[in-house]
């Protein structure tokens, strides 16, 4: 690669150092929780912030709050751009400035809303998913400075983590900011904090709401108990029938697929089993690669359950029971299709014949990056230089779903994934974190990508 040059770029990055650090500080005390309203005055602020940093670094920034398709208003978006020159590539530099909610602080070691360096990582909610993101723009285009050789365009949105509701009506209300030949999305991670990924596909998501009823009011559990299952009892076998013996998915209509750019390296169960914080006892579900099952197959999880909470129940059976599936669905899959599979499939399984409704959420779309395009190999030559080893492919089982929909309205843009996370990052969890090594590999990554990319 020719132009500044690996040294030069981290000279330029360590020299920022202070800065950087303090700009995750600072994201992270604005404590910019979505789900306590996108249109707060605490997500305006927080937009401001980061709109005051990408000015910093040369952006022509700014802070437009976005329309929803009913009309009303909706987040407070951050776009902004550096024009350097017509006849360069335009790259758009992607991140979220909205963060998770902490239902429970006692379960942090640190304050949540408050940055404390620890070991080589920087904790706080935020400090990875995706200030990580944000930072990681920042410091690649200080780096740069004013020898940038593309032209950059920065999205920076206020409402990834509620699904991002106005992202369509906004984009479309800011075709013109948004246009560009590449577009970098900063919101996924590396391997792990030394080795770097680009991140090759991520799943696709969709809610159903099932209602199981058995009984028009609760009844007596001794009177009736035993003909009569209770709504809970129904409900369960009904989630149980999704699953073969091996504990997979198997509800026909649902596809799975295989890693995409084929499986360079499969996960570690041990790995895994520590990083999500397993029990020891537990064997884990499915069959074929971990990967596999973890990036390009389908899941269900339930993630909500309306029965009497144990405290203060008493002798009836229930009547009816409702719960929530958040089902993730493979790459190249419509959600839509599945969601629908998986309506059918529990429509005809009601157990013992029990009455079964349904009400479908919100839907969206997996993604597969092409694996064989030139700025693929570009990014990994970056990230071989910067982190001094190869890239190791790497596909996601969360979803950003706004992807698709950019490749759908920007057709000729490519997309590329990275991010600050890494398997220890505890993003939406207690004690999330970001390690500071990736992170500065990440932003020489960065700089040395958009350098490759100029004229
Ligand atoms: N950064 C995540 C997506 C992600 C998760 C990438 C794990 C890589 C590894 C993003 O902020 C997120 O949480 N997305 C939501 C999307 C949902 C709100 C539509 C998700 O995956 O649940
Ligand atoms: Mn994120
Ligand atoms: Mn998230």
């Amino acid at each position: 690669m020719t132009g500044l040059g690996l040294e030069e770029i981290q000279g330029r990055v360590g020299a920022d150092w202070a800065r950087i650090i303090d700009l995750l500080k600072g994201k992270i005390a604005l404590g910019s929780v979505s789900a306590k309203g996108i249109t707060g005055e605490h997500m305006r602020n927080s937009a401001e912030f980061v709109a005051e940093e990408l000015t910093k670094v040369g952006i022509d920034a700014r802070v437009v709050q976005s329309t929803n398709a009913d009309g009303t208003p909706g987040a407070f978006e951050v776009i902004g751009s550096r024009i350097v020159d017509e006849t360069a590539p335009t790259v758009l530099l992607y991140a979220h400035h909205d963060v998770q909610p902490v239902p429970d602080p006692t379960a942090w070691e640190t304050d949540p809303f408050t940055g404390v360096e620890r070991d080589g990582r920087l904790y706080g909610r935020g400090s990875a998913d995706d200030g990580g993101g944000i930072a990681i723009h920042s410091g690649a285009l200080h780096a740069l400075g004013d020898d940038l050789k593309v032209n950059i365009k920065v999205f920076i949105e206020g409402e990834e983590e509620m699904g991002s509701p106005s992202f369509i009506p906004f984009i479309e209300a800011h075709k013109e900011e948004f246009d560009s030949d590449l577009i970098i999305v900063a919101d996924s991670g590396n391997w792990s904090d030394r080795i770097p990924s680009l991140t090759t596909s991520l799943r696709g998501n969709t809610d159903l709401d099932v209602t199981v009823k058995v009984l028009e009011h609760p009844v007596h559990s001794g009177q009736f108990g035993g003909p009569i299952l209770d709504s809970n009892t129904l409900a369960a076998m009904l989630i149980a029938s999704m699953y073969n013996d091996k504990g997979e998915l198997a509800v026909p209509g649902i596809e799975g697929g295989q890693p995409v750019g084929g499986l360079q390296r499969d996960l570690d169960p041990d790995q895994v089993r520590k990083d999500a914080g397993v029990v020891d006892s537990y064997r884990l579900a499915g069959t074929d690669s971990l990967a596999s099952r973890l990036w390009t197959k389908p899941s269900a999880s339930i993630i909500g359950f309306d029965a009497h909470p144990v405290e203060g129940s008493f002798n009836v059976l229930a009547d009816q029971t409702r719960f929530r599936i958040s089902l993730r669905t493979a790459p190249t899959q419509r959600p839509e299709e599945a969601q629908k599979a998986l309506v059918d499939f529990l429509r005809s399984h009601a157990p013992l014949g029990a009455q079964v409704e349904f009400s479908c959420g919100e839907n969206g779309m997996g993604w597969a990056m092409d694996p064989d395009s030139q700025v693929v190999r570009n990014a990994e030559e970056a990230m071989r230089q910067a982190f001094g080893c190869d890239p190791v492919n790497k596909g996601e089982g969360g979803s950003i779903p706004f992807i698709p929909e950019l490749k759908r309205l920007f057709p000729k843009a490519q997309v590329l994934v990275t991010g600050p996370e890494d398997p220890k990052g505890n993003a939406h969890s207690p004690n999330e974190s970001i390690s500071l090594y990736g992170l500065e590999r990440n932003i020489v990554t960065e700089a040395l990508l958009l350098d490759s990319l100029g004229n």
